[in-house]
């Protein structure tokens, strides 16, 4: 092991469940990183995290955690109305950001984290698993390959029953339903597969097939992205699957196709009268059929990712997922409501200003559009 001064010293501002998932990540790669600190302002929830995990210090303001001279990356893990705050404070004590999907609710908030940090020297990750989950990454390397000749079609679906957290529900607080929540994944990866190309146009359709009680927010969503060269992403976003979290991918060439099921393709096909422990994220019972995951973390890429981004912090790689990663992600969000809302296709780049959230593009597709 690598003495403990290398290691990449990380603060976490969150403390359920993303934050959890980091650090488990960090801890699978203790030659690169290792956690010291968590902020979240629920004492007991902080200091039963610290525990937990063995992290030495817990904070109740993630302003405390900043001043931390041990803390040198923040990973944020706390709702998506607060990114651009936290990212942009953190910044300025001089500490690098890890910010999970999506980026942030504005393009304004997205350009201002990407100038804050940029002013102070210090990088901005953006929280992309995808772009590091094994399978995902084998799909790649063989299309990049040639293995499927001109890929012309790419899709990635995300779907479950809907979010564990009250905030999620809320738009105020999250910007938005299924399409921020799950969409933001399949529209980083469609670009990121395709080797990051402009997009031209983007369609959508969105609808609250379910959850009307509980959300103003789409529960069910379609995206369609046209890149620069012809190839097409589609996304498919759902809160409305019960039975546990699905994620999947299919691409499309000239010369072959792949399919690839994230999380039941790597599962035990297993059937039990009695139930067990867990089988998967989102799953309500763990009886009759189910498909429990093995190595959850490290399918999605989890601990990858945390390699990777501690690694970039000490210049060894370069950043594969960083702000302008969330941005572009960011503006296809925006066009994606604006389409849904217009009944038609929107032409990028696409930038209305002032809008307060990316879901009031639908609501009100008027404002702010050209
Ligand atoms: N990459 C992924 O696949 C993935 C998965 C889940 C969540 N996420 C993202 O991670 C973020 C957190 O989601 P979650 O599922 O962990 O939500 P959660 O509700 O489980 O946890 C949110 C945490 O933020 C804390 N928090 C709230 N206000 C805070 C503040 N002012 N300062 C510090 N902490 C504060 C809460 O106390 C809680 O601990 C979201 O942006 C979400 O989209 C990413």
């Amino acid at each position: 092991m690598k003495p403990l001064s290398t290691r990449v010293r990380i603060g976490i501002v969150g403390s359920r469940f993303q934050a959890d998932c980091i650090a488990a990540a960090a801890k699978a790669v203790p030659e690169e990183c290792e956690v010291v600190a968590v902020a979240s302002p629920n004492k007991a929830h902080a200091a039963d995290f610290a525990k937990r995990h063995g992290i030495a210090r817990a904070y109740t303001d993630y302003h405390e955690l900043l001043r931390d001279p041990s803390v040198e990356m923040i990973s944020i893990a706390a709702p998506n109305r607060l990114h651009a705050q936290i990212t942009i404070d953190a910044a300025k004590a001089g500490k690098h950001v890890v910010c999970e999907k999506p980026l942030c609710l504005t393009l304004e908030e997205a350009d201002a984290m990407i100038a804050a940090c940029a002013k102070a020297g210090v990088l901005l990750l953006y929280g992309e698993e995808l772009f590091f989950a094994p399978k995902y990454v084998k799909a790649k390397q063989m299309a990049d390959e040639g293995a499927f000749g001109r890929v012309h079609l790419v899709k990635q679906g995300e779907k479950h029953s809907g979010p564990h957290s009250d905030w999620f529900w809320d738009v105020a607080q999250s910007g938005g339903g299924a399409v921020m929540d799950l969409g933001c994944h399949g529209i980083a990866f469609c670009w990121w597969f395709l080797g990051k190309p402009k997009v031209k146009s983007v369609y959508a359709h969105m609808a609250t097939q379910v959850h009307h009680g509980r959300t103003q927010g789409e529960d069910e969503a379609v995206t369609i992205i046209e890149f620069e060269g012809g190839a097409i992403g589609m996304v498919e976003s759902s809160w409305n699957r019960p039975g546990g979290m699905d994620d999947c991918i299919e691409v499309f060439g000239d010369k072959g196709q792949t399919y690839a099921d994230l999380l039941m393709g790597n599962a035990l096909q297993t059937y039990s009268e009695v139930g067990f422990g867990y089988a998967v994220e989102k799953a309500a019972t763990t009886k009759g059929w189910t498909y429990p995951v093995f190595e959850e973390h490290w399918n999605y890429g989890f601990p990858q990712e945390m390699r990777h981004f501690a690694r970039c912090v000490r210049g060894k790689e370069t950043p594969l997922a960083d702000g302008e990663t969330g941005r572009v992600v960011q503006e296809v969000i925006y066009a994606a409501y604006a389409s849904a809302g217009l009944g038609r296709k929107v032409m990028l780049p696409f930038r209305p200003a002032g809008i307060a959230k990316p879901i009031d593009l639908w609501k009100s597709p008027g404002d702010g559009v050209r």
